[in-house]
């Protein structure tokens, strides 16, 4: 009997699935229900590219860790005695059994709860009970025997790991892709924002009912934000795309006076835009005249951060493919990630940063402070769970999307390159 026809990275089917595909129209249904093309996303792009596991302030002192899980990987983000950042694999190299249990918590080693093998932050074993000697009984009398066990061999795996302005970022690939342009344009866009040294003020951890690709295209585009947020669009005006033709003008010189005031005050300017062949996309946003940051009003939420010599920096937006994004202001910043659990489910979190310094119920109201991003990631939550919900349906079919789409075109073409390759 001949076996179905399953989706392998290699498939015909998914070869198909890709080759049908109109360019300008969104993805067939496949590609945002089905489990084995949920499979290849995986292997094939979140076990190969670097993600945003968390910030540096939730791990200070040696022997802290917090656990980033991706597809079937445990990773414990520890803290060693050096100081520095490891992704250590959370699977005992004995038998298997994990060890860091809890979502977040400090160890002064890493013990195994199974037979006691012992680790050491930096992952590696120190002490693995029985292995090196064997202990028998010969004529009533106990005996020794030293048996061939290299505690070097035995160490935690561990994903590459990297540190950049507080951001730590993971990669499970054996060799991880090339992250020099991003961390090159994270430097320079954010040396003076603060969030190295920034504390995490709210975190708000969320599931998402939709596939990640449906996440990823809805923070790519801004055809739905006049009529779904309001508030996002009166903060930031230059992503309407109902504004009349002749405000452009307007637009256009007050981004070039705030860009010729960001540059002499030393800050990173331009834009990085998304293309097929890019991974991460970036640009210092002007607000709206009369707006500092991306609070309600346009006022300050919290205490300026870093070493900014004015709050009216605009808004520093990263993208990194694929699950990475943040909005640092000069008061704040918000940096989210994405954790897909199953085709049609994802875990969020958002993090809002401000300066370390600042004392929460004096310096800043955190509800105040949160307020913004948590409405419009809300209101994002809602539309991507309600088209999962139709897209899931049989009458589903690709539509095409408008031209202000057209970085929702250009991720959907790197995701096809990725999975192709
Ligand atoms: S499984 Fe960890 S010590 Fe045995
Ligand atoms: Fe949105």
């Amino acid at each position: 009997m001949m076996a179905p026809a399953t989706l392998t990275q290699n498939s015909t089917k998914l070869q198909e699935l890709i080759a049908r595909r109109r360019p300008g129209w969104c993805l067939e249904r496949d590609f945002y229900v089905d489990p084995e093309v949920f499979k290849v996303d995986m292997e094939k792009v979140f076990m190969k590219y670097w993600l945003y596991a968390g910030h540096t302030s939730r791990i200070p002192t040696p022997g802290d860790y917090f656990m980033f899980h991706i597809n079937d990987v445990p990773l414990a983000i520890m803290r060693g005695r050096d100081m520095q950042v490891r992704a250590l694999v959370d699977v005992c190299r004995h038998r298997g059994s994990r060890m860091c249990l809890k979502p977040e918590g400090h160890m002064n080693s890493i013990v195994c709860p199974y037979h006691q093998w012992v680790y050491d932050l930096d992952g590696n074993l120190k002490s693995a009970r029985m292995m090196e000697r064997e202990l028998y009984e010969i004529d009533g009398t106990l005996k020794t025997k030293a048996l061939p066990f290299d505690m070097k061999e035995f160490g935690m795996h561990q994903a590459a790991c990297k540190v950049v302005e507080g951001l730590i970022f993971v990669c499970l690939a054996k060799e991880p892709p090339d992250f020099s342009a991003a961390e090159a344009d994270l430097k320079r866009f954010l040396q003076k924002q603060g969030i190295a040294e920034a504390k995490i003020a709210r975190a708000w951890r969320y599931p998402a009912e939709a596939n990640w690709k449906l996440i990823s295209e809805n923070f790519r585009e801004c055809y739905h934000c006049d009529d779904v947020h309001p508030q996002y669009v009166k903060a930031v005006p230059y992503v309407s795309v109902n504004r009349p033709a002749d405000s452009v003008p307007e637009i256009q010189a007050h981004f070039a006076r705030q860009e010729s005031r960001w540059k002499a005050m030393g800050l990173g300017t331009g834009i990085v835009p998304s293309s097929p062949d890019a991974y991460y996309t970036c640009m210092r946003a002007p607000l709206r005249e009369g707006f500092v940051t991306e609070s309600m009003d346009g006022k300050p939420v919290a205490p300026l951060m870093g070493s900014l010599p004015d709050a009216d920096a605009g808004a520093v937006g990263f993208t990194l493919y694929p699950n990475f994004w943040m909005e640092a202001n000069s008061d704040h910043a918000m940096v989210m990630n994405l954790v897909p659990a199953s085709a049609t489910h994802c875990e969020m979190e958002t993090s809002w940063l401000v300066n370390s310094k600042a004392v929460e119920g004096k310096d800043y109201d955190v509800e105040k402070l949160s307020k913004f991003y948590w409405l419009t990631l809300e209101q994002d939550r809602v539309l991507v769970n309600d088209e999962q919900a139709g897209v899931n349906s049989r009458f589903y079919e690709p539509g095409p999307y408008a031209p202000s789409e057209i970085d929702c075109e250009r991720f959907v073409q790197w995701y096809l390159k990725q999975i192709s390759a």
